[in-house]
């Protein structure tokens, strides 16, 4: 069977559209109400084949260790990112796959193997999100201290990944973080040379990072003109490099006939039975140690990140949500992540109802 070619992200549509988080409980949200996501394998197996069957672009798991506490401990249940990627290779036809992969916690010649793995498994369907990581309490869990330069250990992960992937010999890596003999692997994925690659970053040295190293930045953005700004700082470090690195961003979703009735829902599970315990670990932990959003962000939009981890709110009916969709696609951004409280109830909905009008604005072609 030949590859799928381009890898789904690099197919026709204007706006490109994944499922963000669907391996793990609670998806984004730190809620304690009883409809939350809860992660369970047959169910997960039901969304990917819905989001597959509809045409989305992929499917792109989070990458956690340990929950963030409060009532429901969420994300604690979660499934890891290089097998889950592989097990719904099985079950799918068309939709990319990624693997969310923490540097510091996988050894890069495990990860080649991986991705290799998932790769074929896929039928060229495969991808790596690379994630530097930034939870202190994940990395205790491994024996490891956070660094200070992450994206240098990155760097040098990433380049050992390609590496296996190109070399015809067997070769040494004397670096910084890791010194490696004879290093070989086989067989080498079936997209050339390498799996499309995501980086998860917002930071400036993060940019860099995917200026260097990757096809796409995935990043956050508090309001759609900042996203702009973004997106503008993105391409002037690739276009630096002689590269050109697009940017997708992750929005979470309540879509709703009415306008009203949308955005109670959205003030019942994210502000009314938000996981407060949760929600103050979780936000403290990530405003030390993660720099993934606007400093302000913290301070002014605590309803966003126990609605979906800081992310863009799309709340409202399909024709509002179709609207921001445009703004975002006129900023500049490549598409987005989709979560949403939970994935089996309300993505047929969102897939019934937005997709046709993502079509009529030319969003999307099919
Ligand atoms: C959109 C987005 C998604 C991310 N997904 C994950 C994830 O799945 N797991 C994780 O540990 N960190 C995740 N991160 C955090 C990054 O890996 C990174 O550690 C953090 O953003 C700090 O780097 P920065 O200062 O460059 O943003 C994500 C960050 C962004 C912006």
């Amino acid at each position: 069977m030949n590859p799928i070619y381009p890898h789904p992200i690099r197919g026709p549509n204007p706006f490109k559209l994944g499922v963000f988080a669907l391996n793990a409980d609670g998806g984004l949200t730190l809620t304690r109400v009883p409809e939350r996501w809860p992660a369970l394998w047959s169910e997960i197996v039901e969304v990917a084949r819905i989001a597959d069957a509809a045409g989305l672009e992929f499917i792109l798991p989070i990458a956690r260790w340990k929950g963030f506490g409060g009532e429901m401990n969420s994300r604690e249940w979660s499934f890891e990112t290089f097998t889950f990627a592989a097990a719904l290779a099985g079950v799918t036809q068309r939709i990319g796959l990624f693997a969310t992969v923490h540097v510091p916690m996988v050894h890069p010649v495990f990860a080649a193997k991986a991705l290799a793995t998932v790769d074929h498994a896929s039928n060229g369907r495969a991808g790596l999100n690379i994630v530097c990581g930034w939870n202190p309490e994940e990395f205790g869990m491994f024996g490891l201290d956070m660094i200070e330069d992450r994206y240098g250990q990155g760097l040098e992960w990433f380049e050992i990944v390609t590496r296996i992937f190109t070399s015809r010999e067997p070769f040494d890596h004397d670096g910084r973080y890791y010194k490696l003999r004879a290093v070989s692997g086989k067989p080498a994925p079936l997209q050339k040379p390498r799996p499309v690659t995501l980086n998860a970053g917002f930071s400036p040295p993060g940019r860099d990072f995917a200026a260097k190293a990757a096809d796409f930045l995935f990043t956050t953005f508090n309001a759609i003109e900042r996203g702009r700004e973004h997106i503008a700082d993105m391409s002037r470090r690739a276009d630096a490099r002689g590269r050109a690195v697009g940017v997708f961003t992750t929005c979470h979703v309540v879509c709703r006939p009415g306008q009203s009735e949308a955005e109670a829902y959205y003030e019942r599970y994210a502000v009314a039975m938000a996981d407060n315990a949760g929600l103050d670990h979780y936000m403290g932990q990530k405003q030390k140690f993660s720099g993934s959003h606007e400093a302000d962000d913290y301070r002014l939009h605590r309803k966003r990140f126990a609605g979906g981890a800081g992310t863009y709110p799309l709340v409202g009916t399909p024709e509002h949500i179709v609207g921001e969709m445009e703004k975002m696609h006129a900023a500049g951004f490549a598409g987005t992540t989709l979560s949403f409280v939970n994935f089996k109830d309300e993505l047929p909905y969102f897939l019934e109802k937005v997709l046709p009008l993502m079509r009529e604005a030319r969003l999307r072609i099919r």
